[in-house]
């Protein structure tokens, strides 16, 4: 047992989409989030790069006594976890696109893959990839544009949408019926979508997976949190602090940390 925070760290105020999943599964865990707002995009950026913020991201949450780092960002994740786990004696959770549902489950026998450049470019990603598309034709698509409009509190303009349109009309005529979002920014742009694309195409994405995932890891190492505890939840930014707070529904407070 471990009254510890769970430490979750993405670019900016993304990987909240996961965070919020972790919380209603495990309302009893503290929680500390780091948003590198600072720092995105991390998706144009190269592997060592992406590392380095990890690095500097995991080596915060850890000072702060962090039992257990969820990289709730599949570009960290697909670039950097590897490196992370090597490095340091916590457990780590990573995030990577949920191809293998979608894979499982479609019956046009095509998918789209909506996610960032550094996650696409990937060995992970493909590896992935390769391993679940058998016989199924991925559609890969980089969001670019779309953190930088959500990080700057963009979700619901004509901008937005003018991308989402330019990204899914090929994804549409390929005739895909499932849509991954292989981003923790993109879970926002639901609401949105839904309103774009035909009923018959189902959108997933992977924060239910990765709270299960965290509870399961968690329980194998003696590290839960007593049920009694009402789970505390911090949030810092070192960004603009209102666009958190704003996603977080201005339900809980957020600090400002230079990191
Ligand atoms: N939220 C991130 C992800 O899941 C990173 C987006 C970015 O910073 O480009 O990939």
């Amino acid at each position: 047992m471990s009254n510890s925070p769970i430490g979750i760290f993405d670019s900016g105020v993304g990987g909240t989409s996961i965070w919020s999943e972790i919380h209603k599964l495990l309302p009893h865990e503290n929680t500390i989030y780091l948003a590198d707002s600072k720092n995105a995009p991390y998706g144009p950026k190269g592997k060592e790069r992406i590392t380095e913020l990890s690095i500097k991201n995991t080596e915060l949450l850890l000072q702060k006594g962090c039992k257990i780092i969820v990289v709730a960002c599949n570009t960290a994740t697909t670039n950097a976890i590897k490196h992370l786990r090597k490095s340091y004696d916590v457990p780590f959770i990573g995030i990577e696109p949920a191809i293998k549902p979608a894979a499982l489950q479609t019956k046009s026998k095509t998918i789209g893959i909506l996610a960032t450049k550094g996650t696409l470019s990937s060995e992970l990603f493909h590896k992935t990839a390769d391993l679940y598309a058998n016989g199924v034709q991925i559609i890969e698509q980089v969001g670019e544009g779309l953190v930088p409009l959500i990080e700057n509190g963009k979700i619901d303009s004509p901008e937005m949408e003018k991308l989402l349109n330019l990204y899914t009309t090929p994804m549409l005529h390929a005739n895909i019926d499932y849509l991954v979002l292989g981003c923790s920014h993109y879970p926002y742009l639901i609401p949105k979508l839904t309103t774009l694309l035909p009923k018959h195409v189902t959108i997933i994405d992977s924060g239910t997976a990765v709270a299960k995932q965290t509870q399961a890891i968690l329980a194998q190492n003696d590290l839960s949190a007593e049920t009694s505890n009402s789970g505390s939840c911090t949030f810092y930014s070192n960004g603009k602090p209102e666009i958190l707070y704003d996603i977080l529904k201005r339900d809980y407070s957020v600090e400002a940390l230079d990191f």
